[in-house]
């Protein structure tokens, strides 16, 4: 494949390419000729797609404290403009279970912490009567930013948000995921059917099992339910109990 159809295909990939500016020596004497033709026969220019990208080398792993330090310094959207505090998530960045809500609150904006106001008390609470505490699971947010007024998050916003949210989920690698809420259900499934019709089921994300939960704030505001936010607890610790 010549050198100007490589590039070709290297940017239609969207793989950055070098190309150098200085021009190349005007002739090239026999040692150089020799030379190609020995790296020709040692390693052929690739011909295939494939075969281009075998060749690039691996990235570099993601690993925990790089992720956190690019989520602290986020300005992918406006969010970035109104918070005092990037939430991350807190917990046991190895834990089976992890808990995702909806995004940071004005107590979790100034605290950078996860569900640490009211709503995050019960939480608490849910957590401890499952049997566990909050050191042992990870609990993040669909979003890292406080969205102003405690409103939802905007599309553009969620989507800005994504890949931190991917990239926790890969390197966490937990055995069951909550989905805390409707915003934060209705995002990781991709779908707009109320919780009610979410909840009770074991959904999947890459493989993963996900339940829905009631968000603790609508508990708090609807105490009714709480008999049904107990029994979604028990199916999940049911569902955690068959991943063992
Ligand atoms: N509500 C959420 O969804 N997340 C928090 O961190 C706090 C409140």
């Amino acid at each position: 494949m010549d050198n100007a159809l490589r590039l070709q295909y290297l940017e239609a990939m969207g793989i950055p390419v070098w190309v150098s500016r200085i021009a190349p020596p005007p002739l090239l004497n026999a040692d150089s000729l020799e030379l190609e033709a020995i790296t020709d026969a040692v390693s052929p220019e690739p011909d295939t797609v494939a075969q281009i990208l075998e060749a690039l080398p691996e990235t570099a792993p993601d690993d925990w404290g790089s992720l956190a330090a690019e989520v602290a310094a986020c300005t992918r959207c406006g969010l970035c403009t109104t918070r005092k505090n990037t939430v991350f998530g807190a917990g046991d960045p190895h834990a089976d279970w992890l808990l995702i809500g909806e995004g940071p609150g004005q107590q979790e904006d100034e605290q950078g912490l996860p569900f640490v106001g009211v709503a995050g008390q019960l939480l608490t609470e849910m957590i401890r009567a499952m049997g566990l505490s909050r050191e042992q699971v990870f609990i993040t947010n669909i979003v890292k930013c406080r969205p102003p007024n405690n409103r939802d998050p905007h599309v553009d916003e969620v989507a800005s948000c994504n890949g931190y949210l991917q990239r926790q989920i890969a390197l966490i690698q937990p055995k069951i995921i909550l989905a805390v809420g409707r915003i934060a259900a209705q995002t990781l499934l991709d779908t707009t059917a109320p919780l009610a019709k979410l909840r009770g089921k074991v959904h999947s994300l890459n493989t993963v099992p996900v339940i829905v939960v009631y968000h603790p704030a609508y508990l708090l505001r609807s105490l009714p339910e709480k008999r049904k936010a107990w029994q979604d607890l028990q199916f999940a610790l049911r569902v955690h109990k068959e991943q063992q």
